[in-house]
């Protein structure tokens, strides 16, 4: 059989299960990355299974969420992560060294070898031909403890890409494009792979902007192939050992395809509130700019910065315009300082942070009420940035350089002709932010502040599963609206208690008050529910909270399986009018539910109305168990017995 790039990845890893399109695969995981604010849950739930010691190749553990220190609780997080991380044989990243993507593709990343981490844009791996997915806290705490990851085998999505960019476009633009055309819906059980002599012109930083907004669309993730580039980029980090060439086989068989043709494609603008709201720039070229943001794990590597301080270079900041840039390493921004690009920008007028995710997760830098703001970030979700009446949009980095100069949304293609960039033959190497894990050592004591406390666990499915509907919400939700993540709360990341009083908030304030007094019920919710981040607090929080099950239209997959992992049932409507029927505060029952979750129809009573809705419950065998486990921890238990 003729295989792509990720094909042959997945045979190579597979445990359990065949390549066969829509079966669930167990795949053998060669590194796992975390980052602090989903971490600290992934190291609690691997302490909970008493392994000694990471049975992967390479595990690493960053720092790069929550760097603010306005009180003791992230440098709580900081200190437990880290002594948790030697104990257990992990690499810690330093706050400061950098955005976990970022340090990951420079320093960890292997082609060819699996990764699963806890953060969505994991996927980033795939500019350097890893099969890079991201996955919910549990799901990395198992494969640190040597367990298989199990996926629904994705369909392939061959993107070819012909031709080359034009001056003032790339490869953000690629991406967008295919936001564009293929919706923030568009890639749920794909895995979107490139190809084309488009992709030589493209280094593995570019590719990484790609593969790492591939997961906007909701895909299982993306893909570029194990070519000279990336050899050329592991010999720049030192690391052409890491090097295998993997490409896909001639005659590979794709499930579907899209062409691009790059000397077609402009410059574009993910415009408010979602980021396949895509269109081209000059549709709003001329809006006036209040705050530019250049960084995030998608554009801020070195090729980026070194664009934006050749265009920056003599110019100075518009008076009206705050720009601030986060380097995404420590490497990147050692370079810059080395080559002088950053007294470019510093001498133009930009704010530098430090290299982590800042803006792009919240913490610091929210705009002005009602601002516009520009960022070359990955998502642009309404209230994400900290303010919710700011219209943020998604720009590459030249879009963003030039616009801060005028102050207005501005064509690149008006402004570059071409840019004096080469990629470095080698790059700055010092790992000394990074702290190897010891030699095995029981003596190391984890340390756990106050902030650190138990997180909460699903009770076995009992032979009824009933509550009042205690919330009903529209499509699109986000794991941002489920559980908000700004500089104020993401501080109490470990602190399911406190978080608790926020859950689903920015939907109904009244909701986590009613979950309470109500002793727990059911979400309903509408498509998509539960898109965007990684983040198992989605999911830890309502079962906290003592939520059940959600019965929605439709889920974002990683959402979908962290309930599972926790305990709660996803259920899909049958006939999404029945959506229309539910009120909040209908009482819903499911009874039997034992044996109702061993088939893939459940009919749940709606006692409010008299009625019965069919429900769709398209779930493996494995997460069945796991539910009626009461979510994944105790599955493993129950097996262990
Ligand atoms: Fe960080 Fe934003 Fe990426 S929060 S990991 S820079 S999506």
């Amino acid at each position: 059989m003729k295989l792509t790039v990720a094909q042959k990845i997945i045979k190579n890893h597979l445990v359990t299960g065949e390549l066969i399109k829509g079966t669930e695969i167990g795949l053998r995981i060669d590194q796992t990355l975390t980052q602090d604010s989903t971490g600290t849950m992934a190291y609690l739930q691997f302490e909970a299974m008493d392994v000694d010691r990471v049975k992967t190749k390479r595990s690493v553990a960053y720092i790069d969420h929550n760097m603010l220190q306005a009180g003791p609780e992230n440098a709580d997080d900081h200190l437990y992560i880290q002594t948790v991380a030697k104990k257990h044989g992990i690499y810690f990243s330093k706050p400061g060294n950098g955005i976990c993507h970022q340090v990951h593709l420079e320093r960890f990343g292997v082609p060819g070898q699996t990764l699963v981490g806890s953060d969505s844009h994991t996927p980033t791996g795939g500019g350097i031909g890893m099969l890079a997915i991201g996955a919910g806290g549990l799901d990395v705490a198992v494969a640190m403890a040597g367990g298989e990851y199990y996926i629904t085998m994705p369909s392939i999505v061959k993107v070819e890409l012909k031709g080359k960019l034009k001056p003032g476009v790339s490869a953000k633009d690629i991406i967008l494009e295919v936001l564009r055309r293929c919706t923030v819906k568009g890639g749920v059980n794909k895995i979107f792979e490139y190809c084309g002599e488009g992709i030589k012109y493209l280094t593995v930083p570019d590719r990484a902007t790609i593969t790492n907004m591939g997961a906007e669309l909701g895909a299982t993730t993306s893909i570029f192939p194990s070519d000279e580039v990336t050899h050329e980029f592991l010999k720049a980090q030192g690391r052409e050992e890491d090097f295998t060439e993997i490409k896909a086989d001639e005659d590979a068989v794709y499930d579907e395809e899209i062409i691009i043709n790059l000397d077609e494609l402009e410059a574009l603008v993910a415009c408010p509130h979602s980021p396949d709201n895509v269109v081209p720039v000059s549709e709003v070229k001329g809006r006036k700019v209040n705050q530019i943001a250049i960084g995030s794990c998608t554009n801020s590597s070195y090729m980026d910065m070194m664009k934006v301080a050749e265009i920056l270079d003599g110019k100075t900041v518009s008076e009206h315009v705050s720009l601030v840039i986060s380097p995404g390493s420590k490497q990147v921004l050692n370079m810059l300082a080395e080559n002088g690009a950053l007294a470019k920008l510093v001498s133009a007028g930009a704010r530098i942070l430090e290299c982590g995710c800042g803006p792009c997760i919240g913490m610091g830098q929210a705009p002005s009420t009602d601002a516009v703001s520009l960022r070359t970030f990955n998502r642009n979700f309404k209230g994400r940035s900290g303010t919710v009446s700011a219209d943020v949009y998604l720009v590459s980095p030249e879009v963003a350089a030039v616009s801060a100069i005028t102050g207005y949304i501005e064509d690149p293609s008006e402004h570059i002709t071409s840019f004096d960039i080469a990629m470095p033959q080698k790059f700055l190497i010092n790992d000394n932010l990074v702290v190897n894990p010891d030699e095995p050592n029981n003596d190391i004591e984890v340390v756990r502040g106050p902030n650190i406390k138990p997180f909460p666990k699903g009770d076995s499915l009992g032979d009824k599963v009933n509550g009042k509907v205690l919330i009903k919400v529209e499509d699109n939700i986000t794991t941002d609206h489920i559980m908000p993540s700004n500089a104020k709360l993401l501080p109490f990341r470990s602190n399911i208690p406190y978080l608790s009083d926020y859950c689903l908030a920015p939907c109904d304030p009244e909701f986590p008050k009613r979950a309470k007094e109500l002793g727990g019920g059911i979400i309903v919710g509408g498509s998509n529910y539960g898109q965007g981040s990684s983040r198992e607090h989605a999911a830890l929080v309502p079962l906290y909270l003592g939520i059940k099950a959600v019965i929605a239209k439709s889920f974002a997959r990683i959402h979908r399986q962290n309930l599972i992992n926790n305990g709660i049932i996803p259920l899909v409507f049958e006939n999404e009018n029945d959506y229309d029927d539910i009120d909040v505060l209908d009482e819903l029952v499911i009874e039997n539910a034992t044996d109702q979750i061993k088939t893939d129809k459940v009919v749940v009573k709606n006692i409010n109305k008299n009625k019965e809705y069919n429900l769709v419950l398209d779930i493996t065998d494995r997460q069945r168990n796991m539910l009626e486990a009461g979510g994944l921890l105790n599955m493993i238990k129950l097996s262990a017995k």
